[in-house]
């Protein structure tokens, strides 16, 4: 079963990659970034609690991801596996992850960690262009929709996300340092873990991680 996690640093190509692996896999995408983006624009109390949050680029709290996640993870159409972006994000996060997966007879089967140095990721971050609609990414040089401000997938008008300042940008590197890079050995450990150099373009990057799934079916 393909029950697999995206992980890398804010910039990484996660959400890129995901939007492309999903439909070629037919797995749910859940991105714990955009559900709580989605829960900011529908004003939802746990988008009141989260916005100040992530604008500033801290971590919202382990219990309320995972009760998040958990809930998610229940739904029918995770039966035949998911992918996840941005979750775990902590060793908490992990554990938590792990007992879902239990419960649920659906546990991890592939860490995908994308490699991008810091530099390329500040280029890519003050760049991007997202879609509030569909969640798919652009950048204003290197990844231009067809046409300019607007999504090729669904035709909705690009904006740039609050997180994606010079600021904020540093607080998440700096929580991804430190909270979620142990994660790697974690998942090692568990022979789980396989690094992608996520510098390649995007399709060469997508036929690799393509390739690791399809043998894993
Ligand atoms: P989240 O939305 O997950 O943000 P993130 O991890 O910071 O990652 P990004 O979405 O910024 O980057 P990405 O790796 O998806 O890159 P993308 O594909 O867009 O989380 C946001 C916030 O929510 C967190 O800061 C936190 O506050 C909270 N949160 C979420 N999950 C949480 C959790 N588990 N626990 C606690 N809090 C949580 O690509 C970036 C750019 O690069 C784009 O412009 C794209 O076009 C370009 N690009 C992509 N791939 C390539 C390529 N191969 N070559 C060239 N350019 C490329």
């Amino acid at each position: 079963m393909l029950n697999i996690i995206l992980m890398g640093p804010p910039g990484a190509g996660k959400g890129t990659q995901a939007t492309h692996l999903v439909d070629k896999f037919h797995l749910p995408h859940i991105s714990t970034g955009d559900m709580f983006r989605e829960a900011i624009a529908k004003k939802t109390p746990l988008g009141l609690q989260a916005q100040a949050i992530i604008a500033r680029g801290d971590l919202v709290p382990d219990d309320v991801t995972c009760a998040l996640v958990k809930e998610r993870l229940s739904q029918d159409d995770c039966a035949k596996g998911y992918l996840l972006d941005g979750f775990p994000r902590t060793i908490p996060q992990a554990e938590a992850l792990e007992k879902m997966g239990e419960e649920i007879g659906r546990p991890v089967t592939l860490v995908i960690d994308l490699e991008v140095p810091e530099a390329e990721l500040i280029r890519r971050i003050s760049g991007r262009r997202v879609c509030p609609k569909c969640g798919a990414s652009y950048h204003i040089d290197t990844m231009k929709p067809k046409v300019e401000g607007i999504c090729d997938r669904c035709g909705a008008e690009l904006i740039q996300r609050k997180d994606d300042n010079a600021e904020s940008f540093k607080t998440r590197l700096d929580n991804y340092y430190k909270s979620t890079q142990p994660l790697v050995d974690f998942y090692k450990a568990k022979g789980l873990y396989k690094c992608f150099d996520g510098t390649k373009p995007l399709q060469e990057l997508l036929g690799e991680i393509s390739a690791e799934l399809e043998a894993l079916k």
